[in-house]
């Protein structure tokens, strides 16, 4: 036996009993006639004594030998500590150590092992096993476990079965680039990993499973980001013969679920709100429904007062942000600069101080009087001491800068609180999008998705009015998941892969084989998925999905820690047989 005991578990109750722990060193502290160690483990930390007087001095010898994270053994009998300290649960006691075995040496951490660490993040990175230890990542992978398990328990007693489904499959297309895996067996053809379960699910429904899930890597070469991983975790679900009330109503059961279980947090409303209105009122699909800062579209008030760049612009749009009266010309200049950095992209900002005494001070006091500038304030909902931010151009990107705007004032003015949670559905989402530089539509959740009833006809006359029975999760302005209710019969899929460019025979090769399932009794079906990796930080109050994955890639996609990806050797290369075009560095 390694240990009668964890390193969290013992208190004064414990008093007198002989003890063998286990664990790392966390740090020693050596008075001469005295060594303390405190020995840590997932549990807790213990604090080890060593005293000149009751311990053997072969004992005490070998415990002058111990270093930061030495792995070790220790006997002893648990006494009550003269000074305790409160901030530990096993703050009473310490262990008067008998005997000691060091199980295995370590070298020093290239990091301290604190919750507050000097290590930067690629280094911390390439030791992941040793960041792992620090109390902030172990405590994240706990809390991501205990969310896991809080969704196959909600799942589970709604009778929803976990299916594995296969990793070696073809291209579903979710919308990013596919990795792909060479067949050895099969010369010259690859497997794609998926990007998503999507297709098994349906067959899966089509087999009769009826309501389906599974918690499943996914995988999408496609550029990283704080909210995104190469490979990353959905909850996959599907269910038959639904329509999207009964989707919407056991996800937001999962929801309020996990909300309750994790967060001891009970959510009242559950709003529901279109994408156009999305659009239209916060910029942007995803909305942040914390705080207002709604848009005001001002195109009826601005136009006509001979100032060119509002009366050419497609719209003219702004927020109020609360107290931004009082900034500095210079605050204001600085906003300026950054709704122009290319990654926001606006040409410049008008901007309207609506002073505490009624009146108000623009940068456009040229073209616009009081009354005019009364009509915006009454517009953006600005009151006396805001400022209003106006922001004009072509709709989408307008829409686009002002939405950029608005959270990062929202970030500065700490309207984001993390305990703070605003769940939202956003739904009627269009089924296709314009790709602007390619000119073709494209489906915007994915092909499988079907059109809202009676809009099939509208595809061939007004592709981007047509809308889905798609619907996304949004929770504190993060996508948090997305679904649809799928189209069920083979004509109606056919007719959308046309849609979607693809020529009959391309439509049979790459997606034949769910058109035949179609053909065998397809039950009507839907579903959806959560980013399980998203879900899990925004619960804990965070955007950045790599503290929890234990393994996580860094912004180039590599694991700096095992060293992938990497070259293969010309052996296997030719037992794959393929050639490299390209030059080895
Ligand atoms: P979708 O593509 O919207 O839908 O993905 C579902 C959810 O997965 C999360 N997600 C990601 N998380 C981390 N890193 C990524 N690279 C990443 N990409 C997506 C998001 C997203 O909302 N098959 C459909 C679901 C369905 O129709 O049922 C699908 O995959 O939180």
């Amino acid at each position: 036996m390694h240990r009668s005991h964890t390193n969290g578990e013992l208190r004064i109750e414990n008093n007198g009993q002989e003890v063998t722990l286990a664990g790392w060193v966390q740090k020693t502290r050596d008075k001469g006639f005295m060594i303390w160690v405190d020995l840590r483990d997932r549990y807790g930390i213990t604090q080890l004594i060593f005293d000149e007087d009751r311990t053997d001095k072969a004992v005490i010898e070998k415990a002058k030998t111990l270093g930061r994270e030495f792995v070790i053994q220790v006997k002893g009998t648990v006494i009550e500590r003269q000074s305790k300290n409160n901030k530990i649960p096993t703050g009473e006691i310490e262990i008067l150590v008998t005997s000691l075995e060091i199980l295995n040496a370590a070298l020093v951490p290239p990091f301290t092992i604190e919750d507050e660490t000097d290590g930067g993040e690629e280094l911390r990175m390439k030791y992941r096993y040793l960041d792992i230890r620090r109390n902030p990542v172990k405590e994240s992978l706990i809390f991501r476990h205990k969310v896991s398990q809080e969704v196959r328990n909600f799942l589970s007693n709604e009778d929803f079965i976990e299916v594995e489904t296969p990793y070696l499959i073809k291209s579903t297309p979710e919308g990013a680039r596919d990795f792909v895996v060479p067949s050895r067996m099969n010369e010259g053809q690859f497997y794609a990993l998926p990007q998503s379960p999507q297709t098994f699910k349906q067959l899966l429904m089509v087999g009769g499973m009826d309501k389906y899930f599974q918690i499943v890597k996914c995988f999408r070469d496609e550029d990283l980001r704080a909210d995104r991983q190469p490979e990353f975790t959905q909850i996959d679900c599907e269910m038959a013969f639904v329509e999207q009330e009964d989707i919407l109503t056991i996800f937001e059961g999962l929801t309020r679920h996990l909300l309750k279980k994790v967060n001891n947090v009970e959510i009242g409303d559950f709003p529901r709100m279109t994408f156009d209105h999305a659009m239209k009122t916060y910029g942007n699909d995803k909305p942040d429904i914390r705080f207002g800062m709604e848009f005001g579209e001002l195109n009826d008030v601005v136009k006509h007062r001979n100032f060119k760049i509002f009366d050419e612009a497609e719209l003219v749009v702004g927020i109020a942000v609360p107290g931004g009266a009082s900034y500095t010309r210079k605050e204001i200049d600085k906003l300026v600069d950054w709704v122009r950095r290319p990654q926001v992209g606006a040409l410049g900002m008008v901007y309207v101080k609506c002073n505490e005494d009624g009146t108000y001070k623009s940068s456009v006091d040229k073209f616009y009087d009081q009354e005019d500038l009364a009509k915006w304030a009454e517009k953006t909902g600005a009151k006396p001491g805001d400022l209003i931010c106006v922001l004009s151009g072509i709709t989408n990107k307008v829409r686009a800068q002002l939405s950029a705007l608005r959270m990062e004032l929202a970030e500065r003015l700490n309207l984001r609180k993390p305990n703070e949670f605003a769940p939202l559905w956003v739904i009627d989402f269009p089924l296709l999008e314009l790709d602007e530089e390619t000119g073709h539509y494209h489906a915007m959740h994915h092909p499988f998705t079907s059109p809202k009833p009676g809009q099939m006809e509208l595809l061939d006359t007004d592709p981007g009015a047509v809308k889905a029975n798609a619907y996304d999760l949004v929770l504190n302005g993060n996508e948090i998941g997305g679904g649809s209710i799928r189209i069920h019969d083979k004509a109606t899929q056919a007719v959308m892969l046309k849609h979607l460019g693809f020529s009959e025979e391309d439509a049979k090769a790459q997606f034949g084989f769910l058109m035949d399932a179609f053909e065998y009794g397809a039950p009507p079906h839907g579903g959806l998925a959560f980013g399980l990796d998203r879900l899990v930080a925004i619960l804990a109050g965070k955007e950045t999905i790599r503290d929890f994955i234990a393994f996580p890639k860094n912004n180039s996609g590599r694991d700096v820690m095992i060293d992938a990806p990497a070259n293969l050797d010309d052996a296997q290369l030719s037992e794959l047989n393929l050639q490299l075009n390209i030059t080895k560095a």
